[in-house]
């Protein structure tokens, strides 16, 4: 019962000052290195500067591929295989967020792939080799700088699919706190809601868990309620980007999940809001969450909520245990909307039911969403209506 395996091998440098290390580490992979990045932020931050002047430092050669998307395309994915197949690419180097760091994931198992890349998403085909991947972190959210995730989008058919293979575990990461400070206030609200998702789908689950992980997930949960409204209202706040960075890649790498088989359910039903919409992951996470918690609550999962009621809001313990869980649903509201300021109804994005039946129908893949409480279609259509 208590049995898993635990090889977490991604080098991590953490704080300041580490960059120095980037132009030793991206050697030991070789020469060539296809520098990847997204809409400009790098460049705006002076980290881009940095990174070429560490790289022609160690005398490496630099290729580029930028205009990476949030909520990374295929397309993208295709366009940095071709660059790798034709350079001869000998490492990847991702700097960015995670919609980064997930499409060069994609572009190192795509080098070794012939067909077409969406393949390897779809699971389609095997990821059997990846290019060795270096990471510097830009955005604490998604923990794709020390897991074996990522996520692309085929606008074409409106999904966004989540693949996973230990080849695209990042070698090295480098997480600078200071990194982050230019991040704005929406972007640090939705990172955050993405690393407490990450925590609550692992943390309600119905088998047995161990206490030792729910006390460390009850941890990292605190110290995302009471750092993500600091970042936001104080960006330059280090001890309050420091530890949002840290959480981030502790929340999903596989720690805190170990021996528990559980599957999620909150994302794959906001990948499909992401995947109509093109909407940021933490809002829809947010917007869907509490609506989940209170379609699912009953008599049969009640303890759950009320540990996370007392542990992580301090709620006082002598209530009953469903008074518990109401007002911890109620909290969580709170934090989301009020504190965040995140948007609390889909009809505030522009939204309405016209997708929910085919939305519903792919995020349970026309079945049954397993999960801390099993959904069906209906069940997902009626959560989403609630978030209407
Ligand atoms: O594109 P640039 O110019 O870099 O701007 C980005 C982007 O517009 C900006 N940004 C990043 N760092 C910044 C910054 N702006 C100012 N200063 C900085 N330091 O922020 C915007 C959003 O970036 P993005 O990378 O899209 O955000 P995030 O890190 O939240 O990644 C979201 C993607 O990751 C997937 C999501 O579904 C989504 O596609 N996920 C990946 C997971 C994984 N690999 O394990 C798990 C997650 O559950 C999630 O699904
Ligand atoms: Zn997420």
């Amino acid at each position: 019962m208590y049995n898993f395996v635990y090889n977490i091998p991604t080098k991590i440098y953490f704080g300041g000052n580490q960059i120095s290390n980037l132009g030793k580490e991206l050697k030991k992979f070789g020469n060539r290195v296809l520098l990847c990045y997204g809409g400009g932020s790098i460049k705006k931050i002076g980290l881009y500067d940095e990174v070429v002047e560490e790289i022609k430092k160690a005398g490496l050669e630099l290729f580029e591929l930028n205009g990476i998307e949030p909520n990374p395309r295929v397309t993208s994915v295709k366009a940095g295989a071709e660059i790798c197949k034709r350079e001869k690419i000998d490492v990847l180097l991702a700097v960015g967020g995670g919609s980064v760091i997930d499409c060069t994931k994609a572009i190192g198992a795509a080098t070794f792939y012939d067909g077409d890349p969406w393949d390897l998403v779809i699971g389609k085909a095997k990821i059997e080799k990846a290019l060795p991947l270096v990471s510097i972190l830009t955005l604490s959210a998604t923990g794709s700088e020390m897991d074996i995730f990522g996520v692309i989008s085929n606008m074409d058919s409106n999904d966004k699919v989540g693949f996973a293979s230990k080849e695209v575990l990042p070698k090295v990461s480098f997480l600078d706190p200071k990194n982050t400070f230019t991040v704005s206030p929406y972007q640090t609200a939705c990172g955050s809601v993405d690393i407490l998702s990450h925590i609550i789908e692992t943390y309600f689950n119905q088998e047995e868990s161990m206490y030792m992980l729910d006390t460390f997930m009850e941890g990292m949960m605190k110290t995302v309620i009471k750092y993500a409204p600091i970042a936001m209202k104080d960006p330059k706040n280090e001890e309050a980007r420091a530890n949002l960075m840290w959480t981030s890649s502790w929340a999903i790498n596989g720690f805190v999940s170990a021996c528990q088989t559980c599957t999620w359910t909150c994302h794959p039903i906001e990948h499909q809001l992401s995947a109509y919409y093109d909407i940021t992951h933490g809002l829809g996470l947010g917007i869907l969450t509490p609506r989940w918690m209170k379609y699912i609550l009953d008599e049969t999962n009640v303890e759950r909520f009320y540990n996370f009621g007392v542990n992580v809001f301090g709620i006082d313990k002598n209530l009953e245990s469903m008074e518990v869980a109401n007002k911890s649903i109620e909290m969580l509201e709170k934090f989301l909307f009020e504190e965040l300021g995140l948007k609390k109804h889909l009809s505030d994005l522009g939204i309405d039911e016209t997708h929910f039946e085919i939305m519903a129908k792919k995020a349970c893949n026309d079945g049954i969403l397993k999960g801390f409480k099993p959904l069906n279609q209906k069940d997902i259509e009626n959560i989403y209506k609630m978030c209407l």
